[in-house]
């Protein structure tokens, strides 16, 4: 494959990022960055009293590693330091020196087809309906063994959307000329496919 390829995949949680993300790496043999990752991390130093401008600039690759980084009080946080400019613009180069790594790579998260790699080879926008998204996250959060229900989790999807929708600085939004691939009705499979797809149709270009 020809370098640099970037992937950019956004959409909002819950849709079948992640699991797409991962695939169309494996499958093309890319590098793969969660950038949800990179403000949960700022998020999760936030929650022990930090200042999140100053985490965001002082970011390390261990911070990536904190195990608690996929709870929903840090995704909570996660999506309130990402409201915050300085914050996106202290994680901004890290992102796109990622993307245009030679050997390609795929990132997700709200922002890369718009803001951090506007000339990214491939955008996909993975989405499904909130009541959808709520019941995966459903499922996820009590096989982890975490105490919830279907309208706590729905809430929490909803504000999440309104915040990374709403905010001034980078909102939440598909490209111009991103594929669009609503994840509601398909199989994880189906949704893989399509996606798989929708890169194969560039790369033979
Ligand atoms: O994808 P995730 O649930 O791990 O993301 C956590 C939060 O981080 C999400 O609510 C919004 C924010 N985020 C962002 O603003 N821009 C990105 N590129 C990725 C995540």
């Amino acid at each position: 494959m020809m370098s640099p390829f970037t992937v950019a995949i956004d959409g909002p949680a819950a849709a079948g990022k992640g699991t797409i993300s991962k695939a169309v790496a494996a499958h093309f043999d890319l590098a793969h960055l969660d950038t949800g990752l990179l403000y949960r991390a700022v998020g999760a130093r936030m929650l022990t009293g930090e200042d999140p401008i100053a985490a965001a600039q002082s970011l390390v690759a261990e911070d990536l590693e904190n195990p608690d980084l996929r709870t929903a009080d840090v995704a909570r946080a996660a999506s309130k330091v990402a409201v915050i400019p300085e914050v996106r613009a202290a994680l901004l180069d890290f992102q796109r020196a990622f993307a245009r790594r030679s050997g390609g790579a795929v990132l997700d998260g709200r922002d890369i087809g718009t803001v951090i790699c506007p000339q990214a080879e491939v955008k996909l926008f993975v989405t499904a309906s909130a009541e959808v998204r709520a019941q995966r996250r459903l499922v996820e959060l009590t096989e982890r063994g975490f105490e919830t229900d279907f309208n706590t989790v729905l809430a929490d999807v909803k504000a999440r959307d309104d915040r990374d929708m709403n905010r001034a600085d980078a909102p939440l939004r598909p490209a111009e000329d991103a594929v669009l691939i609503d994840t509601s009705d398909l199989s994880i499979d189906a949704a893989v496919a399509r996606a798989v797809s929708a890169v194969e149709a560039v790369r033979e270009r």
